[in-house]
């Protein structure tokens, strides 16, 4: 695999990807943020150039120094020929097998080929597939030749993103990092020092949204991951029911939208009352699904992690 380093070559491949949307909205979305300053660190691999059939996004070597830290060791798969990444995942040099680390995508057909690899390594392969939302919006970058999408970072920065709520006295602000905690400590995959991490460096650095009652507590909030996905909405359980996940969702979209950034998220199976705000707040379930696969070396089994 090759390292796509060239400024003009990533905005090549991030309009190319566009075309595979939404399979490729993983590795899509990882490149909209590389191409704007890259506050991840992620890098990108290619297994040819200007002709490419797979594109990975990673941490680059220097951000991968926990071997458990899987928020952090996650790699973005995007490929048109899947019956070839078998040989291309196999090597080390593309996967850090020996950590415990996650892989995204958005495609069918792509978990045989990673549990076949698995099998040749010494790890323990956990399979998640949920549903993929996204909007009309994001879907028509996809034949769109015009940037729907793409404003420059000055664009996002002078926009406040303070939006007076329809509810009286509520308002939506972005989200800062002295709320990090908050969201750790009610994020179902978190509340561990590692995703604490994660979820500071994710609103330090990508727009998280937040409703605010008339004190000024945050009672319903999103965040921005690295990939433009959409995660971790929450509303504290005693204001559930009245619609302000729909009210903070309406003034996050516009935020984004205004500032031209792509968005998308996921839900699972049985998260019914998911399903039903963000399909009124205008997102559509993909055929292709969500699907992630979390890798645990065995000599790591033992010990524990999140
Ligand atoms: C999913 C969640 C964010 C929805 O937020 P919300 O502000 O309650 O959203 P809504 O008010 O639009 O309610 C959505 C549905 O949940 C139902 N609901 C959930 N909990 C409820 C409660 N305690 N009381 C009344 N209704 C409730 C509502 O009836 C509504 O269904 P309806 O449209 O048929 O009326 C919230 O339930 C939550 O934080 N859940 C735990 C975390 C989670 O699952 N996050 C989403 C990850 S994708």
């Amino acid at each position: 695999m090759l390292l796509l380093r060239e400024a003009k070559m990533l905005q090549t491949l991030h309009r190319s990807l566009a075309k595979s949307i939404p399979e490729s909205l993983k590795v899509y979305g990882s490149i909209f943020h590389i191409n704007r300053g890259n506050p991840f660190n992620l890098e990108v691999l290619i297994d040819s150039w200007p002709e490419y059939q797979t594109v990975i996004t990673r941490p680059q070597k220097q951000e991968m120094t926990d071997d458990m830290d899987h928020y952090t060791n996650t790699y973005h798969i995007f490929t048109k020929t899947p019956e070839r990444l078998p040989e291309i995942l196999e090597s080390n040099d593309v996967i850090n097998w020996d950590q415990i680390l996650s892989i995204q995508g958005c495609q069918q057909g792509l978990n045989e080929k990673i549990q076949s690899v698995a099998a040749s390594k010494s790890v323990q392969i956990d399979y998640s597939k949920r549903f993929l939302y996204i909007t009309e919006a994001t879907l028509q970058l996809k034949s769109s030749n015009k940037r729907i999408f793409g404003r420059s970072q000055e664009a996002t920065i002078q926009n406040t993103g303070e939006f007076r709520s329809e509810i009286d006295n509520f308002k939506s602000i972005l989200l800062n990092v002295s709320h990090s905690e908050l969201v750790n400590d009610n994020w179902k995959f978190g509340k561990n020092e590692k995703s604490l991490r994660y979820i500071k460096n994710c609103i330090k650095n990508f727009p998280g949204y937040c409703l605010l009652d008339p004190e000024g507590n945050p009672i319903s909030w999103g965040v921005m991951e690295a990939t433009c996905e959409l995660r971790m909405a929450y509303t504290l359980p005693e204001y559930r029911g009245k619609g302000m996940l729909g009210e903070l969702m309406n003034a996050y979209m516009e935020y984004l939208q205004q500032n031209e950034i792509p968005f998308y998220l996921h839900v699972e199976d049985m998260n019914e009352n998911s399903h039903k705000v963000v399909r009124r707040c205008g997102f559509s379930a993909m055929t292709c699904d969500w699907h992630q696969w979390k890798s645990i070396p065995t000599r790591l089994q033992q010990l524990p992690h999140f």
